[in-house]
């Protein structure tokens, strides 16, 4: 349990009182969030300058004041540390606050998240604010969390950063001979002498817009080291804090698969996982499972916070379209189904004025408690009120797993070829999709989980094999473990240098294939799979693009060749035994039928069964704790839907009913299923 003062989903979100001077505004902010369920408020995430108005006086009195006047009607507070915006006054008298961007401009006071990571003032004053935090609320028994600063990420390249990048490169590599081979830097003539000629790769160095990079080793060594600096400084506040409260969990909150922090690395620093779910209206709802997985994946399926969705609209994407009736607690069903333990919104009341006014919000301009938003915030409050403690720390079982990894994502996408088209989020979220749609479970793991426990792990373009995992795969695969893997893996070592003698590099032996030749083709072209015998639902022939491997059987059995072009009836698909297990290769990136077959077939093959047959839209994911499981049937869809229980029974939590056989379940409905 995140924290046993609150043994139940936890329901609230940020709150900026500090926004409204006025006490009429705070009581009714307090009737309101008590009529809508909610038993947590973030307080403080960016109220550096009200708390420290110079460079020596602290002021939380206004912070007292909140918490208690919350903690007096029963709610409790996620307490921030404030630092995600610096003062204005900081700024003016420390530049060295103030970050160069990617085009080397020097930035000045303005927006948030906007301090240099390696600035000796932002950390000096954000460590001593989260301490003077940590001394005054330590015992407070209204914080059940400490939330340090706030979605963490952005990248500086300051004279500061690139003297620390400097250090940070001489502690890993100690020699600068080392750095010239890791780099490769005989090409174009690079090489350095002395550690001071090393400059930070932006545009005016080595990168380009859009993600391209000259040196392909450098621009990966300074986004591991600008995570390492940015999680320095959460480090800072986590220490400071954890000096005075032994045991209130601290956390941060994360942006899913945003591709600046290597988040694996982060979580170790995190006692629980937090983050922030935004999809917009047309993200596929298999892209949020997707993220949800991957956030219980950081710690190793261990439950996490959802810390922030809107209510209804976001105000920075493009168009901010309303969450339809019902989307709002469908998708927190689908958060918890997929291990949150809390559901938390950004923000409980509107703002006036600046560029989040016209961000969704539990309490909407309006101000008061008669809206559609409120109403279904109020709703799910009672839901979540209803459901005690008894979803709380329920795990998730998968046999599959998806390998997902920051830094083999920083890599792929730097590369100058073979295609600009090449996503590595969208090759992955591919796969995820196919296992979705077959209601299978699946666990998005990173390149240190321990593979044993799963039957069936997928590596989407594992381009970077890093020390260790190709021997890792061969392991799991020779205890009979599947193993699949993609085009474009086993390329490059974690330093980018290409593995030589032959694709797929250190993962050629377990595939028991050689990849001769890679072809691009413009994403609208398009090859076939045509397969050589019908397997399961796989028959004929189906679509690939994007990448094409030309592949080479050494031992592996071919399942399909390609359709046309030169490498026609060369393998496009193959499965090679390797002990007691499989290995497959997919030569290219097939369309979704394709993939689908595919799963199906490999899950047959395991006897992994989805959890549930249930029609087209509606998803399907478990929980279990003590023996009991808990099946969440989410229906997406905008009409009703029948749901096929077969004879089992189940007690159905939010209505307190039996159910069994067929039932009908309404547009955006949900169930929450346990046996008995
Ligand atoms: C992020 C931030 C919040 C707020 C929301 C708006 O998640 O953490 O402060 O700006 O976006 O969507
Ligand atoms: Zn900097």
């Amino acid at each position: 349990m995140i924290n046993d003062k609150l043994p139940k989903i936890w329901h609230g979100g940020d709150y900026n009182p500090e926004q409204w001077e006025s006490s009429a505004i705070w009581d009714e902010d307090v009737r309101m969030f008590k009529l809508a369920g909610i038993d947590v408020a973030t307080l403080n995430v960016f109220s550096w300058a009200l708390n420290q108005p110079d460079e020596d006086t602290y002021n939380f009195e206004w912070l007292d004041d909140k918490i208690n006047r919350l903690h007096e009607n029963g709610i409790y507070t996620c307490l921030a540390t404030s630092t995600a915006a610096h003062p204005a006054w900081m700024a003016k008298k420390y530049p060295d606050v103030l970050r160069v961007d990617f085009y080397g401009r020097k930035r000045k006071f303005g927006s948030r998240h906007n301090s240099c990571p390696n600035s000796p003032t932002y950390r000096k004053y954000a460590e001593r604010i989260a301490e003077k935090l940590a001394e005054r609320y330590k015992d407070h028994p209204a914080v059940l969390i400490w939330h340090v600063s706030n979605e963490y990420g952005g990248y500086c390249y300051c004279d500061q950063c690139q003297d620390a990048f400097r250090e940070w490169l001489r502690e890993k590599y100690e020699t600068i001979e080392a750095v010239n081979k890791a780099w490769n830097t005989g090409f174009w003539g690079h090489t350095f002498y002395e550690w001071d000629e090393i400059v930070a790769p932006n545009i005016l160095s080595e990168e380009r817009e859009g993600e391209v990079s000259d040196f392909q080793g450098i621009s990966i060594d300074y986004r591991r080291f600008m995570s390492d600096s940015l999680l320095d400084c959460y480090k800072l506040e986590y220490n400071a804090i954890r000096k005075h409260t032994p045991n209130t969990p601290i956390t941060t909150n994360l942006m899913g698969t945003f591709p600046m922090l290597d988040y694996f690395k982060w979580a170790k620093e995190m006692d629980v996982v937090s983050w922030d779910n935004y999809p917009s209206i047309d993200t596929p709802v298999s892209f949020t499972a997707m993220t949800h997985d991957l956030m219980r994946g950081l710690k190793s399926g261990l439950p996490f916070m959802l810390m922030e969705q809107t209510p209804s609209q976001q105000n920075w994407q493009p168009y901010n379209s309303l969450k339809r009736p019902g989307v709002m607690r469908l998708w927190s069903y689908q958060a918890v189904g997929r291990g949150a333990d809390t559901i938390l919104y950004f923000q409980l009341r509107r703002s006036v004025g600046a560029c989040e006014k016209y961000h969704g919000a539990v309490i909407e301009h309006v101000g008061n408690e008669h809206t559609r938003v409120f109403k279904e915030v109020a709703q799910l409050g009672q839901e979540l009120g209803s459901l005690g403690d008894t979803l709380l720390d329920a795990r998730v079982n998968a046999k599959v797993a998806i390998v997902y990894d920051w830094e083999n994502r920083w890599a792929t996408e730097l590369t100058s070829g073979p295609s600009v088209a090449l996503d590595y989020v969208s090759e992955v979220h591919k796969y995820y999709d196919a296992l979705y749609k077959l209601n299978v479970q699946v666990d998005m793991i990173g390149v240190e989980e321990d593979l044993s426990k799963y039957d069936v792990v997928i590596a989407p373009v594992l381009y970077m094999v890093k020390s260790g995992y190709a021997a890792k795969v061969e392991a799991f695969v020779e205890n009979g473990g599947t193993f699949l893997t993609t085009f474009f893996s086993g390329i490059v070592n974690e330093n980018d240098l290409v593995t030589l003698g032959g694709y797929p590099g250190e993962l050629r032996n377990v595939l028991g294939i050689w990849a001769e030749e890679i072809d691009a083709l413009h994403p609208d072209e398009t090859n076939q799979i045509v397969m050589k015998e019908n397997w399961g639902n796989l028959k004929g022939e189906y679509s690939c693009n994007l990448l094409f491997d030309l592949i080479h059987s050494e031992g592996a059995e071919v399942l399909a060749t390609y359709g046309s072009d030169f490498y026609q009836g060369m393998p496009v698909v193959t499965a090679n035994q390797f002990g007691k297990g499989k290995a497959y290769y997919v030569a290219s990136s097939p369309d979704s039928d394709f993939l689908q077959g595919l799963m199906d077939n490999i899950c047959e093959e395991k006897g992994i069964s989805p959890l549930l047959r249930v029609p087209e839209g509606v998803e399907t994911t478990e929980r279990a704790k003590d023996g009991q499981t808990y099946l969440f049937v989410l229906n997406h869809n905008k009409e009703q839907v029948a749901i096929d229980l077969g004879n089992k029974k189940y007690q159905e939590l939010l209505q307190g009913n039996q159910v069994t056989g067929t039932v009908s379940l309404e547009a955006r409905g949900v169930l929450i299923l346990t046996e008995g």
